[in-house]
């Protein structure tokens, strides 16, 4: 018999007791399964060696061997049994389900997209459906084809972003208008909401960049009173059923005739004021000759208004620039 062999098994077995009598837990008890009766733990070792020792003595070392297999996995299932409970992931409740939790911080959609969103609905209700233009756009959309002339003064280089002589940063979603005709014919019932951009001094009322609502309405026998009770229509499921609106002459190369739509705003202390909403009128046939639509067949109007402030005169908003700045506690209001 070979005595090293067996004493080592004996070592090996008092070590294990020893380990597993120190093992608190399912996890010590399983690192402990791993370590002795593991795929390459200590017994697998022993099985090892068994290939090594001398025939004549493979019967008694082989015995001895298995006894240790039997002794440790005895030991083990053993222990196993008396942890119960106390083996298994801590039982009873893990969370106090009765404390008040923390609430997660959900964003949302921006006013301005949300009012955005209501403009499309409320215009959807008429019929309109909503189309879309890129915001760097060329000369031929933002001015040429809109009836304004290279010597208007709305071409200015300090009156837009321009990017190459030919492009720019749409100063207006009139531009829309255009893209839409060029590619279809009437009838046609559009509105596009869209950013627009424009050199100007950053102050209360003013952004570089702001958002309007463009609409266009073509068809044979469409008049300046659909254009009139259209916006009119609009206002009041907006702003709500009391809310007048009015129209001044105006000039738009784009429209004629053109007006200026302005409603009647009533402040809590009784007072009223007319506030200028936006640009409307029939479209001009110049407009509609770019196009190539037949300005004996059709008419039709447009017109276009500014969301910054559709929302700062719902919600009272008085600096434009809170719109911008990204402030949680400014934004959670809506
Ligand atoms: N594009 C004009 C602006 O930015 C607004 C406007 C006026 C749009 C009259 C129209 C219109 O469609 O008919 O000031």
């Amino acid at each position: 018999m070979d005595v090293a062999f067996v004493d080592d098994l004996n070592q090996l077995i008092s070590q294990a007791t020893d380990d597993l009598a120190a093992a608190g837990g399912s996890d010590a008890l399983e690192a402990w399964r791993i370590k002795y009766l593991g795929g390459k733990g200590a017994l697998k070792a022993v099985m090892q060696r068994l290939k090594k020792v001398p025939k004549d003595q493979k019967a008694a070392a082989g015995k001895a061997a298995n006894e240790l297999k039997n002794t440790l996995q005895a030991a083990y299932d053993q222990t196993v049994a008396d942890l119960g409970d106390a083996g298994q992931p801590a039982a009873g409740p893990a969370i106090d389900v009765t404390l008040p939790g923390d609430k997660p911080t959900i964003g949302h959609v921006h006013v301005i997209t949300q009012t955005i969103n209501e403009i499309c609905d409320i215009f959807g209700r008429m019929g309109f459906e909503v189309a879309t233009g890129p915001e760097v756009e060329d000369d031929h959309h933002n001015f040429e084809a809109l009836n304004i002339p290279p010597s208007h003064p709305a071409r200015d280089p300090l009156e837009n972003f321009y990017i190459t002589e030919q492009t720019m940063l749409r100063s207006q979603t009139s531009t829309v208008q255009i893209r839409v005709m060029e590619h279809r014919q009437p009838p046609i019932r559009v509105i596009s909401p869209g950013r627009v951009y424009r050199p100007d001094t950053v102050d209360a009322t003013h952004s570089f960049m702001f958002h309007q609502v463009e609409g266009l309405y073509v068809d044979e026998g469409v008049t300046m009173a659909d254009l009139k009770t259209c916006l009119d229509q609009f206002v009041k499921a907006y702003f709500g059923p009391d809310v007048a609106t009015r129209f001044r002459p105006s000039f738009f190369p784009f429209t004629e005739p053109s007006a200026e739509l302005d409603i009647q705003f009533h402040y809590e202390d009784g007072s009223t004021k007319w506030i200028e909403l936006g640009g409307c009128g029939m479209v001009h046939p110049n407009v509609f000759e770019a196009v190539d639509y037949d300005t004996e067949k059709y008419t039709g109007f447009a017109f276009g208004l500014g969301v910054e402030r559709l929302v700062m005169r719902k919600y009272n908003i008085p600096d434009i620039r809170l719109l911008f700045a990204g402030d949680v506690r400014f934004l959670h209001q809506f």
